[in-house]
């Protein structure tokens, strides 16, 4: 029986399909390894969102060309946002990988896996030792090709007869959206993703029950940006509010969090949804990004620091106890001291939980890298991320919004 091991770097949007990825495994007939030397296929879950990212998957991919070579029969795969993004580039920088796949292409990994490594062991032979599998870029095709290609992967949750395999003691992920239709002018997501869909709401009470009744008391929705979550059934609209209502209602769930939001979709429904329902955990993590207003003007983010200030007064005021987190990029293109000065005043006002900082990386095919030089020195991007994260940290420590502290993490050094 062959085994498998994935490697998974990323968000929880990687963390859930290396999930699914490992149960269509099992069910294909495999098992999982209990080291990465000891699997015969590797898949790579990887992320694009920053170079950093990028660079550690291709050094541990360089680092497993030796166990490549000692393992003719064995299966190299390159699965998550980079499959995407990067398609054949993979396969120049990593002659010795057979597969390359996308995340709207999950449906069709273990099938193809499985061929792969039969071809290799010497078994049925598929016309092709490496595959590349990934869904239209966003502008070849109508929108609905588009869509098409990136295709929902929900299977049922259990594998011979037990509950998939989440991280001991951590919540159980379940989608409720794909994809993104926000374009901030840094981020690569909306390409490698694919358009927004959102996933019909009973599938997703399904998906709560069926965890549920296999033991899992903790739920997290997650989306990209969680909060646009809208599905419409003939008319009938369903939001992230009503589904917080419903899925409140599953016997055995104790616990429900939701991320992640964008600023604008914060509405009164929601807040009160959050207020009113006791499994629902009265948090927020809603990235700003920046707190000036040039800046998010350049990042295409459709709100100002003043909206940011008053979305977040009227999260403290309606939902008692409520904390926030945020993630900011310092040193985007442009950035002056006076505008990274306007970020740190909006760390101070809204008294974060945690931030999460990164400092600005371009990403080829974003409008950024297109408009903008990436003109603000490493040395600059540095200090002013471990001078954001003093002042978290301060915060932070001091009790943030309510008494509950929160690690901060950064890309400082
Ligand atoms: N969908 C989520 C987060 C997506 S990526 C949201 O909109 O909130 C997670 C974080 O990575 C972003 O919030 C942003 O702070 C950061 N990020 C995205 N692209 C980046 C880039 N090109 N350089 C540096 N940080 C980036
Ligand atoms: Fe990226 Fe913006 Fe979409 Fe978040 S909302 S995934 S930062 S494009
Ligand atoms: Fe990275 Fe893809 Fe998530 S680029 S942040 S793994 S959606």
């Amino acid at each position: 029986m062959p085994k498998f091991y994935i490697e998974t770097v990323g968000c929880q949007m990687n963390v859930l399909d290396s999930e699914l990825a490992g149960a269509a495994l099992i069910r294909s007939g495999m098992e999982p390894a209990d080291s990465i030397t000891d699997a015969d296929v590797i898949l790579f879950n990887t992320c694009s969102v920053r170079q950093h990212a990028e660079d550690k998957v291709y050094s541990a991919l360089g680092r497993l060309k030796q166990w490549k070579e000692q393992k003719p029969v064995s299966v190299l795969g390159i699965i998550g946002c980079m499959a995407q993004k990067d398609q054949k580039l993979i396969f120049q920088r990593v002659p010795y990988a057979d597969l390359v796949l996308g995340p709207g292409q999950l449906d069709v990994l273990a099938e193809t896996v499985r061929q792969l490594f039969d071809a290799k062991s010497g078994g049925r032979k598929p016309s092709v030792l490496q595959r590349v599998c990934v869904s239209l870029p966003r502008n070849a095709g109508k929108h609905h090709e588009v869509i098409e290609s990136f295709r929902l992967y929900n299977p049922e949750r259990m594998i011979r007869g037990g509950l998939m395999p989440a991280a001991a003691g951590s919540p159980s992920l379940v989608r409720i959206m794909f994809g993104c239709n926000q374009f901030c002018s840094y981020c690569i997501v909306p390409y490698v993703r694919g358009p927004e869909q959102s996933r019909p709401p009973q599938d997703i009470l399904n998906e709560v029950k069926l965890l549920a009744d296999g033991g899992a008391a903790k739920i997290t929705f997650i989306g990209q940006t969680v909060n646009s979550y809208c599905y419409n059934n003939n008319g009938k609209i369903t939001k992230l509010a009503d589904l917080l209502y419903l899925a409140s209602e599953t016997a055995g769930v104790q616990q429900i969090d939701f991320v992640t939001n964008y600023p604008l979709g914060i509405d009164d429904r929601l807040l009160q949804a959050v207020r009113d329902l006791p499994k629902v955990v009265k948090h927020f993590h809603v990235p700003a990004q920046s707190g000036s207003d040039t800046v998010l003007q350049r990042m295409n983010r459709h709100y100002t620091s003043a909206r940011y200030r008053e979305m977040t007064d009227q999260i403290y005021e309606t939902v008692p106890g409520a904390t926030m987190t945020s993630d900011f990029i310092v040193g985007f293109c442009g950035e002056t001291d006076a505008e990274f000065e306007q970020t740190v005043d909006l760390v101070k006002y809204c008294r974060f939980r945690n931030s999460f900082i990164f400092k600005y990386s371009g990403r080829k095919g974003t409008k950024s890298a297109e408009l903008y030089a990436d003109d603000v020195p490493e040395e600059v991007k540095k200090h002013r991320n471990n001078r954001l994260l003093e002042v978290q940290i301060g915060i932070s420590r001091r009790g943030a919004h309510v008494a509950k502290h929160g690690q901060s993490e950064s890309d400082a050094v």
